[in-house]
């Protein structure tokens, strides 16, 4: 029998592959679940001739496009995206998000506010009554003393992530840092977001909650 997580991503994924359209420019973001939907994209392209372009937010995400032969672009040549589509660690009621598990956030975020609308794709056990997952924060090493100091300071208990090998820290495809920030029950997502992103030093953050408006959660296994 198929795993239920696994089956609601890929439900997920296919829904949203299935609301992009003929001629669109598509951001393609990082994850199991999106990768479903890239997944999908690349059949329509076979089977539909469906005519895309993708601008992916992670080198991990290129290399799966081009497996399922979806032709990339870039932010440069398309400033602005028709639609963006990507998955979530936690989702409060309000479409308030925190992403970065796959240490993509930081492009991830500047794909999603490209676009004219951003689709999240997860399965149940990702919507949460209110975020309180550890933030990912992409740090620039020369500033990582300083940005744990000023962390603290908001109540934040920051840990450097390391590989899996436990080889090192993580190096972003950016050639930075992440760490992994606890600040237990997030009150007011918007406003933690603005004050880590004015730490010096930090490059971007995983709370999503700046682009509620023109987000469209798609719950997988609930039609
Ligand atoms: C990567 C992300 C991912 O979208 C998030 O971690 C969800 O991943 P998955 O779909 O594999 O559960 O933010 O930086």
């Amino acid at each position: 029998m198929s795993d239920p997580v696994v089956a609601a991503k890929k439900d997920a994924g296919i829904r949203a592959a299935n609301m992009v359209k003929d001629g669109m420019i598509v951001g393609l973001g990082t994850g199991s679940t999106v990768f479903f939907a890239m997944e999908r994209l690349g059949e329509r392209i076979k089977t539909e001739g469906l005519r895309i372009r993708g601008v992916p937010t992670s080198n991990q995400t290129a290399m799966r496009a081009e497996e399922y032969g979806i032709p990339l672009t870039t932010l440069t040549l398309h400033p602005v995206l028709d639609i963006a589509i990507d998955g979530a660690d936690q989702v409060d009621p309000g479409k308030r998000m925190i992403k970065g598990r796959g240490a993509a956030h930081l492009r991830e975020k500047v794909v999603a506010d490209a676009a004219k609308q951003f689709v999240v794709v997860i399965d149940s056990g990702k919507e949460v009554a209110g975020l309180d997952a550890a933030v990912p924060i992409e740090v620039l090493p020369f500033a990582c003393g300083s940005v744990a100091g000023k962390l603290r300071e908001l109540g934040g208990d920051p840990v450097l992530r390391n590989g899996v090998k436990k080889d090192g820290p993580v190096i972003s495809d950016n050639g930075n840092y992440v760490m992994d920030c606890a600040f237990g029950a997030i009150a007011d997502p918007a406003a933690l977001e603005a004050a880590i992103n004015n730490i010096p030093g930090v490059l971007g953050n995983g709370i999503f909650a700046a682009m509620t408006g023109k987000t469209v959660v798609i719950v997988g296994g609930r039609h």
